[in-house]
């Protein structure tokens, strides 16, 4: 995996092992699943918005994958709670390797990058400015 350091390395084994905001809302705005097509692994991420529709407020995710891809999905469905759907748009991979902390081969980057995907194509589809059938949907 091209982990380099332990601390990081623990951390990502934490939330591999215990996901944060694992779950599913009882009301989201919106709810995405998306997929890494390379092996098939999902992520359904659920959000709810503040009344303006601007603030994250509640993030839960559930998913079926690797450590990389959980770890992630988890540490970032941490960081969302607050940010606004701007700054959620304006996630890039490196903002992604940044908070695993660790280098991630090229193999493995559509793992790490596939919870920020899922969220951020998630919010496209909820202000229409993305085709759901543009993206691999899927209840
Ligand atoms: Fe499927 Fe990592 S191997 S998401």
């Amino acid at each position: 995996m091209g982990l380099g350091s332990d601390m990081y390395r623990q951390q990502i084994l934490d939330h591999y092992k215990n996901p944060r905001n694992y779950g599913e809302l009882e009301d989201p705005d919106f709810t995405h699943v998306g997929e890494n097509p390379s092996c098939g692994d999902t992520i359904k991420l659920e959000v709810e918005l503040d009344d303006e529709g601007e603030t994250i407020e509640t993030v839960s995710f559930t998913g079926d994958g690797c450590a990389i891809s959980m770890a992630s999905a988890s540490m970032l469905s941490d960081q969302l709670h607050g940010m606004t759907v701007e700054e959620l748009d304006s996630l890039d991979t490196d903002d992604i390797t940044e908070m695993l902390g660790v280098d991630i081969s090229p193999m493995r980057i559509k793992c790490a990058v596939l919870g920020r995907q899922v969220a951020q194509d998630g919010a496209k589809i909820h202000r229409g400015e993305l085709d759901p059938d543009a993206t691999r949907t899927q209840e």
